[in-house]
């Protein structure tokens, strides 16, 4: 069968794109490039370019291609922006769903996986977070996740449509150096950018209720976060056993924490750069001190379990960051 992959060209898209087809899987791309990269397609993946908000575009491509499932990932994701412009998150993330859902339901397309987040947890007060802990988003990133998943809930029940809404926690890493991330707003690429620049990485609060009092998080490889989509697209198109306009909620995590003093001691080792030291700086406002997963359920329902650890993420990342930011090499003081 033929999936379509919205934000296909994106960092998490085209990690998708890459393992659907490895699994044999046929695909295509709708990305509209704002923050895509079409080069990190493979070449069997076609690219459309466009928006999840033209509906006829979407129509033509579900239809040219023969798409039966789509995965959608195209969405804005940046938390402090979403704050600034929540409109414009409330456009893009929900408006573009319930633009795409009208014209999959419309195309008689009956299977959805929907790209959801940590973020509709808020700042969950648990050990470890299952997809029973209350949702209470913090902030309109978050808001439009949770949202989402209740309008593709209700979508695939009132029309027989199967779904998935797959709550990524921390993603990193990258399958291959061109992959990788190109943005700099998630800890690992800016404490590269901070150590390029010959600058200290910034601990945001060391006083946190929590081992070394920094932040602790699941670090999901973007790799076996593309492997979590494969095998919940195998398992809706099998059937699974489940009834039409079933869905599946499930945590993507490893269930492992790492402080923010952790992922800063293995980024000095990966990429022999340990000067300056970390220097610890002001609480950023919203961190929630712990966000853990249980990765139970997918592990039960999906059979999906990591293969790859933090070192790994912050090794392949670091490849990523070394092939756009050569000048970061020469730094290296062993
Ligand atoms: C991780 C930890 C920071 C940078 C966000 C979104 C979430 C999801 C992923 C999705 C925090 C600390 C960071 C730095 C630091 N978004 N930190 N110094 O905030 O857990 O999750 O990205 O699509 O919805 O909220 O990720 O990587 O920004 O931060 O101390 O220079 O690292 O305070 O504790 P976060 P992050």
């Amino acid at each position: 069968m033929t999936w379509l992959i919205t934000g296909g060209a994106g960092y998490i898209g085209a990690h998708v794109a890459r393992a659907l087809v490895a699994s044999g899987e046929r695909a295509v791309a709708l990305d509209d490039v704002s923050g895509g990269v079409p080069e990190r397609l493979p070449a069997e993946v076609p690219l459309v370019r466009g928006s999840v908000l033209d509906g006829p575009l979407v129509a033509r491509t579900l239809a040219g291609h023969r798409v039966s499932g789509v995965i959608h990932l195209a969405a804005k994701k940046q938390v402090a922006e979403s704050v600034a412009q929540p409109l414009r998150y409330y456009e893009e993330n929900l408006h573009g769903l319930t633009t795409l859902l009208r014209t999959v339901v419309e195309a008689g397309v009956r299977r959805f996986v929907f790209s959801s987040s940590a973020a509709v947890y808020g700042m969950p007060d648990v050990d470890l977070v299952t997809e029973h802990t209350p949702t209470v988003p913090m902030n309109p990133y978050g808001e439009t996740k949770l949202a989402g998943e209740w309008l593709v809930r209700a979508t695939g029940r009132a029309h027989g449509v199967n779904t998935a809404c797959l709550r990524y926690f921390n993603v990193a890493g990258a399958a291959a150096p061109e992959l990788a991330d190109t943005g700099v707003s998630n800890i690992v690429p800016m404490f590269f950018d901070a150590l390029t620049r010959g600058e200290a990485p910034q601990i945001f609060g060391d006083d946190y209720p929590t081992p070394d009092g920094t932040c602790v998080r699941d670090y999901i490889h973007v790799r076996d976060l593309a492997e979590a989509h494969v095998a919940a697209a195998r398992a809706m198109a099998a059937g699974g056993g489940t009834a039409e306009g079933s869905d599946l909620t499930l945590n993507v995590g490893t269930g492992t924490g790492v402080s923010v003093r952790e992922m800063a001691t293995l980024v000095a080792e990966v990429t022999g750069l340990r000067e300056p030291a970390p220097r610890v700086a002001p609480r950023r406002p919203g961190d929630p001190a712990r966000v853990v997963a249980s990765a139970e359920r997918i592990r039960t329902e999906l059979g999906w379990s990591p293969r790859f650890g933090v070192r790994e993420m912050v090794a392949s990342a670091w490849e990523g960051w070394l092939l756009r930011h050569p000048e970061a090499g020469t730094r290296r003081s062993e």
